[in-house]
């Protein structure tokens, strides 16, 4: 029986553990990995009595209308209306109807995965899931570049792209749509009010260049229904962060989850620097109290799912 919980803090070992280096505990834990199937799919099951992926993962046409007034998640107060182009934006069915994959990447964004070699293991995966629209070009050998699905946090394009402000953004946003390439792009638009116009942007230029991506848009109740499932599991996340969220929704269509750039510390396992991000210059800014994201805690619980065999966790070089 697996000694940590799904906290991980289910024993008093466990917790006097915790306080070991973080080196020994996830080497350790990577040495010995295997895939536990069951544990797999009571995580599924389990998971499935709070949101359903197929459904959750996007608003559907036939549910809205251009003109409906939609309230923020977390400005509920703010409304905004469904313009035309959103409208015509929005899959008939949705893009994860049906689909079974034998294993999946998730990765996220931190700088551990530079000069780690990953790039070959996680394009070798059936389907691919990175955030935030994260460069892939100049990084193939640590990030690999096949991408199924790409999240865009409407604030990309004020971090990424400088909110547009003339055209070499324009086109530098244009071309790493373009590179999608059929891939499901994924948009949070009717979470916080400040995305308004940096949405529109985007869904402008897709409609505008005919750009050759799925666009999905979570539904309104995906992130409570996220943070109810952690919370029912005793990890007291604020606001789930957009790698959890996938790692959430993959274990419906996942069989084998592995997470590459998770990795929320500004130091490696041998004590050496890590950028927050692999390919910009952010500083850490989830230890403040401001920040909406808990990633430590979040780790912690995906470090402890990685020990009972529920997913793989990746923190070093790939072999
Ligand atoms: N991540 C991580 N360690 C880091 C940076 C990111 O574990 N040093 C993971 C987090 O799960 C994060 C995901 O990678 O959600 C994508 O990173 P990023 O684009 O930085 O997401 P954020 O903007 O930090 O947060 P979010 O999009 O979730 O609001």
């Amino acid at each position: 029986r697996a000694e940590v919980g799904i906290n991980g803090s289910s024993s008093p070992a466990a917790v006097d553990r915790s306080n070991e280096s973080i080196k020994h505990h996830v080497r350790l834990g990577l040495s010995k990995w295997k895939h536990n199937q069951t544990l797999s799919l009571k995580i599924r099951k389990h998971i499935l009595k709070f949101l359903d992926a197929e459904k959750d993962i996007s608003v559907l046409k036939g549910t809205l209308k251009p003109g409906d007034i939609i309230h923020y998640v977390f400005d509920r107060d703010s409304t905004m209306n469904v313009s035309q182009n959103l409208y015509a934006l929005l899959p008939r069915t949705s893009p994860l109807k049906g689909k079974h994959f034998r294993t999946c990447a998730i990765v996220g964004n931190s700088g551990i995965l530079l000069n780690s070699a990953c790039g070959e293991e996680i394009d070798s995966h059936n389907f691919v899931i990175r955030c935030n629209l994260a460069p892939v070009q100049e990084y193939t050998q640590d990030v690999g570049t096949k991408t199924d699905l790409v999240t865009m946090n409407p604030s990309v394009i004020q971090r990424a792209f400088e909110d547009l402000v003339n055209d070499t953004w324009k086109e530098k946003l244009l071309q790493r749509l373009h590179s999608l390439n059929g891939s499901i792009l994924w948009i949070p638009a009717f979470m916080a009010k400040g995305g308004k116009e940096r949405v529109e942007w985007v869904n402008e230029l897709i409609l505008k260049h005919h750009i050759n991506v799925r666009t999905a848009y979570p539904s309104l109740r995906l992130l409570h229904a996220v943070r109810g499932y952690w919370l029912t599991n005793k990890v007291y996340i604020k606001r789930p962060t957009t790698g959890l969220l996938m790692y959430t929704l993959a274990t419906r269509f996942c069989n084998r989850i592995h997470l590459y750039g998770f990795w929320p510390f500004p130091r490696d396992q041998d004590q050496n620097p890590v950028k927050y991000h692999y390919y910009d210059s952010l500083k850490y800014g989830y230890t403040s109290q401001a920040s909406p994201h808990t990633m430590p805690l979040e780790f912690k619980a995906l470090k402890a799912l990685h020990q009972q065999g529920a997913l793989k966790l990746t923190v070093g070089e790939c072999e």
